[in-house]
């Protein structure tokens, strides 16, 4: 019984600790990879702006679905350099998401 009780608590914390990561690793990828056009805090910096960036917290970016954000890390679009062959999907779909939570 007491053993069961162990497995199931580290389970719980197993699962609990993922997602925690993966985000840590979304942050940690948008700052060395994207802050220095998109901003830390996704508004664009100067830089990144003078490109063509938009913010992301704009309506514009704001309705684009997670696979069309995705597409464009993906493809790259405008001046935005194309990660394909750079970043996994899995590390696209998480820096996606990281993107949204940036929106408050
Ligand atoms: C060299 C500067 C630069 C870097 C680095 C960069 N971006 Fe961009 N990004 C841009 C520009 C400029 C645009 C606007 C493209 C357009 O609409 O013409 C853009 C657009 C986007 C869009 C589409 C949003 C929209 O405006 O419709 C997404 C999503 C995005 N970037 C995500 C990322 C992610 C994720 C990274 C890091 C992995 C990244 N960008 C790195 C410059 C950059």
């Amino acid at each position: 019984m007491k053993a069961m009780i162990c497995t199931m608590s580290l389970g719980m914390l197993l699962a609990a600790a993922i997602p925690a990561v993966a985000a840590d690793d979304a942050a940690a990828l948008y700052k060395s990879k994207c802050q220095v056009c998109h901003g830390a805090d996704g508004k664009g910096t100067a830089a990144g702006q003078k490109m063509g960036a938009k913010d992301f917290q704009s309506p514009e970016v704001a309705k684009q679905s997670d696979a069309e954000l995705a597409k464009a890390t993906k493809e790259g679009k405008g001046k935005m350099p194309k990660y394909d062959g750079k970043l996994t999907k899995e590390q696209i779909d998480s820096v996606v998401q990281f993107i949204r939570t940036l929106k408050k």
